[in-house]
C-alpha cells in the first residue's frame, strides 16, 4: 500500500480548528481509502513563537523537510503584533517557503455554481469561472535584500525593499505555467509592470523567450499587473492561468479568490522542482484565507478551503486524482444540499458552524468513496 508522511502545521486563529476537518477526512481515508497517511504535527507562527521563542523551530523545519507534504493553516493575530519583525508568525511561513524552496504557488480560484449568488459581482461574469493563479513564491519583493528601514542623518528614516529576479528564476516559474496550461485550457497571461520596473522588463523577455523555445502551442498573452487587476473584476473569464510575480501574485489572488465568494473557500498549492532522484516536489498546501482571529475559537470558520488543500496534496503530491476529485465533488455536493458557513450564508440556506460543514463532507466523502 503506498505511505505518504504528511506534516500537519494548524498555526494560530481558525487554523486549529480547519485543521480538526481536514484530519478527520484524512483518518476516513485511512480507513477507506488504498493508501496510508502518516501523521506528524508542529507548532507554526504565533503558537511556535509562545512555546520556542520562534515562529518555526528548526525541528519543525526538518519535519517539513522530510515529509511528502506539509498542510498549513494560517498563521498571525493581534497577540502577536508587538514581536520583533524577524520573529513574527508570518516569518514561519515565510522561512517555510524559502528553505524548501517552493518557487510555484498555484492558487486556482474556482466558482463552485451554487455559489454564484456569493460573489459581489453577478451571476453572469463568475458562473462556471477557474482561472489559475501561478504565483512565483521565493524571489520578488518578498526576499531581496536590501530589505531595511534606516533612520538617516536629519532624523528621518527611509525604508527600502528590494525587488530581484534571475532569468533562471523567471524560467522555470514561466515553465510550470505553460505546463499547467497545456493541462487546462491552454492560454497563460504574464502580468508584470515593464512599464515601470526593470524586473518588469526582464519578466516579459524571459517569459516571451521561454515561450518561443518551449512552449509555442500555449497562448501566451502579456498583460500589465495593474491592467490585468482590472480585467479580473470586468471579464474574469478571459483568463486560465495568469503567471505572475510574488508581489503582484499575492495581490491579484486575494482579488481572484473574492470573485468566487469567498475567499474561505480556496486552496493553494506551493510546489518546489522536482527531485531529480526520486522525481518529487517538495510541497505545501494551505487555504488562501488567513487566521481571522476575529472568529477564532467560535466554531463558525469555514474548512473548505483547509479539505479543498489536503485535497491539492492528493493531486500533486501522492498522485491520488481520483481521491482529489472525490473530495472536491464532496465539497461541490455539500454546498449544493444548501449547508453554508456564515462567510458564504445566503438567503433559504441552512447555516452551520465548522463541525457540521466538515461532518457533512466527510459523509459526502464517504458515499463517493463507496459508489
Ligand atoms: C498569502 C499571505 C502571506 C503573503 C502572508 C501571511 C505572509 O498573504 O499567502 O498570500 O503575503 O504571502
Ligand atoms: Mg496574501
Amino acid at each position: 500500500m503506498p505511505t505518504f508522511s504528511l506534516l500537519l502545521l494548524p498555526g494560530d486563529g481558525i487554523g486549529p480548528e480547519v485543521m480538526v476537518e481536514v484530519e478527520r477526512v484524512i483518518s476516513l481515508l485511512n480507513k477507506k481509502g488504498k493508501s496510508e497517511f502518516k501523521i506528524q504535527s508542529d507548532l507554526v507562527g504565533g503558537a511556535a513563537i509562545d512555546k520556542y521563542g520562534k515562529p518555526l523551530s528548526d525541528d519543525g523545519l526538518a519535519k517539513a523537510k522530510a515529509s511528502d507534504a506539509v498542510i498549513f493553516g494560517a498563521v498571525g493575530g493581534p497577540k502577536w503584533d508587538k514581536v520583533p519583525y524577524e520573529i513574527r508568525p508570518e516569518a514561519g511561513l515565510l522561512r517555510l517557503r524559502k528553505d524548501l524552496d517552493l518557487f510555484a504557488n498555484l492558487r486556482p480560484a474556482i466558482c463552485y455554481p451554487a455559489l454564484a449568488e456569493a460573489s459581489s459581482l453577478r451571476r453572469e461574469y463568475v458562473e462556471g469561472l477557474d482561472i489559475l493563479i501561478l504565483r512565483e513564491l521565493t524571489g520578488g519583493t518578498y526576499f531581496g535584500e536590501p530589505k531595511e528601514i534606516v533612520t538617516l542623518e536629519n532624523g528621518q528614516k527611509r525604508a527600502l525593499d528590494t525587488t530581484v529576479y534571475t532569468t533562471s528564476e523567471i524560467e522555470r516559474i514561466a515553465r510550470v505555467a505553460f505546463d499547467l496550461a497545456r493541462k487546462r485550457r491552454n492560454k497563460v497571461h504574464s502580468a508584470e509592470k515593464r512599464n515601470v520596473m526593470r524586473t518588469g522588463v526582464l519578466w516579459n523577455e524571459v517569459v516571451t523567450a521561454t515561450h518561443a523555445r518551449e512552449a509555442k502551442d500555449v497562448e501566451l498573452h502579456h498583460i500589465l499587473a495593474d491592467a490585468c487587476a482590472m480585467q479580473l473584476v470586468r471579464n474574469p473569464k478571459q483568463f486560465d492561468v495568469i503567471v505572475c510575480d510574488n508581489l503582484f501574485g499575492d495581490m491579484l489572488s486575494d482579488e481572484a479568490a473574492m470573485l468566487t465568494g469567498s475567499i474561505g473557500m480556496l486552496p493553494s498549492a506551493s510546489l518546489g522542482a522536482p527531485d531529480a532522484k526520486s522525481g518529487k516536489s517538495k510541497a505545501l498546501y494551505e487555504p488562501v484565507h488567513g487566521s481571522a482571529p476575529d472568529i477564532a475559537g467560535q466554531g463558525v470558520a469555514n474548512p473548505i478551503a483547509a479539505i479543498a488543500s489536503y485535497g491539492m496534496a492528493l493531486r500533486y503530491s501522492c498522485g491520488l486524482a481520483k481521491e482529489a476529485d472525490i473530495i472536491d465533488k464532496a465539497i461541490a455536493n455539500t454546498l449544493a444540499r444548501g449547508l453554508r458557513t456564515g462567510d458564504i450564508m445566503q438567503p433559504n440556506m441552512r447555516k452551520v458552524g465548522t463541525t457540521e460543514m466538515g461532518s457533512a463532507i466527510l459523509e459526502e466523502v464517504e458515499k463517493l468513496l463507496a459508489a
